[in-house]
């Protein structure tokens, strides 16, 4: 039923761009007014995905196998295939109404009521597919019909919704992130789905042992076991002023370690400074971001690659900026001009440039909005689907740990407890400790 798994993945994107919708209603009648960019980037997405995407493989491979197995289904089933069919025209309506928001308050005030109208109408198509159709199909469905529908659903050569397709609707969606405001949340406050994770069984990249670090006579870290390895991602966990922090930068050397070593591929890096450890493939996504504020887009981009030939920059910057067309088109501006998230993003493609091995993000989703967390995440999950190892330290532990193969809890520079994402999470102790449960 992996057909199932899809349709419910482009629900829970879709509640999110309601949400966001809703609030951002709220904002028109608080006198704000529409940033046309951002609209016509939801709109875009709804169009070319729902109407074009999510809509048709529904209406031309679920809906009609269910019609012959249940005879109930039809009457639910004309009212969903007649909301599809009017689509394009609710679309065509909001984008009018977007045009006239530009005139006048009344003008605003009219389109922050059709976007409600939308928004109500679009939870409410989500909520009867979830609650009526879906359980429905489940029970008739026989094995047969839910084989062709998952090929069907999964044939990536498909040129409306295969592999490219997809892949075009995560750059939508993530051009909606880019483009919200800041005050704008997605509602979303988990990361999604939990599934049960098997450690790969890769060779060992990292391998830490008894890391103690100081400040002053205090010890920040009081002999720390790590190992990461190759693919994985590992989440490091643990409140405010557990060590997440020092101990991703005493890891890429810029923070003096006082006890224990380093091995990175097979390698004793321990006496190695930060940039030779950088060139051995170890790039931090600090904490706070740290990007460079008069500095261009690009130029900061050029600092994450410092350690790299030359021929390298110009292929590595449009990788990056195919990751986050937002920066390209910021390219030339001062990163200083960017929003928070977008900084966020500029710090993690910073980081990309130096061609990381091992790639450790510093709490990329703190101080966000929960839409950009959301897509912080996202972001994190598509560079590990990419095969990158991946250290992610967070304060938001359940969202780190319901994307990370493994992880370690840290409290006051030690680590308490270790293992999968997925067994820490239904640890009773984390789960009261952090994960406020
Ligand atoms: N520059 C510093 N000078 C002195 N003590 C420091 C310094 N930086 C951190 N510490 C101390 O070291 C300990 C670990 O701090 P660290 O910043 O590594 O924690 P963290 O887990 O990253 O916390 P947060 O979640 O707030 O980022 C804390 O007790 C902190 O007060
Ligand atoms: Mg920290």
């Amino acid at each position: 039923m992996e057909a199932l798994r899809v349709i419910t993945e482009e629900h829970q994107n879709l509640w999110r761009i309601a949400i966001t919708l809703d609030l951002m209603a709220d904002e028109l009648d608080a006198g704000s007014t529409a940033e046309p960019a951002f609209y016509s980037s939801v709109f875009d997405y709804l169009e070319q995905f729902v109407d074009r995407v999510h809509h048709p493989k529904e209406d031309d491979f679920l809906f009609p196998v269910l019609r012959q197995r249940s005879t109930e289904a039809a009457a639910v089933l004309d009212r969903l295939q007649a909301e599809h069919r009017h689509g394009h025209a609710r679309l065509d309506a909001l984008r009018q109404a977007l045009a006239a928001s530009a005139v006048d308050a009344a003008g605003r005030r009219d389109f922050a009521a059709a976007l409600r109208g939308y928004t109500q109408g679009l939870k409410g198509h989500i909520r009867s597919e979830e609650t009526d159709v879906i359980p429905l199909a489940r029970q008739v469905l026989t094995g047969d019909d839910w084989a062709a529908i998952d090929r069907a659903f999964l044939d990536n050569k498909d040129p409306a919704f295969g592999g490219d397709a997809r892949a075009e609707f995560r750059e939508l969606f993530h051009r909606i992130a880019a483009l919200a405001p800041e005050s704008v949340g997605l509602g979303a406050h988990s990361a999604g789905e939990l599934r049960p994770v098997t450690p790969p069984a890769g060779e060992v990249l990292l391998k830490v042992a008894g890391m103690e670090s100081c400040y002053g006579r205090i010890k920040a870290l009081k002999g720390i076991d790590f190992e990461v390895r190759r693919g994985e991602t590992v989440a490091l966990v643990g409140s405010n002023g557990a060590g997440k922090t020092t101990f991703l930068r005493t890891l890429s050397g810029v923070q003096p370690m006082s006890a224990g070593s380093v091995h990175f591929a097979g390698e004793d890096i321990s006496q190695l400074r930060s940039d030779m450890r950088m060139r051995r493939g170890i790039c931090h996504s600090p904490e706070g971001r740290q990007v460079f504020g008069p500095l261009s887009i690009e130029d900061n981009l050029r600092l994450g690659a410092y350690t790299q030939p030359r021929e390298h920059v110009a292929e590595d910057m449009e990788k990056v900026f195919a990751m986050f067309p937002i920066l390209k088109e910021k390219r030339a501006l001062p990163a200083g001009t960017l929003s928070g998230g977008q900084q966020q993003m500029l710090a993690i493609g910073r980081a990309l440039m130096g061609r990381p091995r091992l790639l450790l993000l510093d709490e990329p989703s703190m101080g966000l909005a929960p839409l950009l967390v959301q897509e912080v995440f996202n972001v994190v999950r598509a560079l590990k689907e990419q095969g990158m190892t991946i250290i992610l330290a967070e304060q938001n532990a359940f969202a780190a740990l319901a994307i990370a193969d493994r992880g370690y809890v840290l409290e006051t520079g030690s680590v308490t407890l270790s293992g999968s994402g997925q067994a820490l999470i239904s640890n009773e102790q984390v789960r009261a400790a952090y994960l406020g449960m």
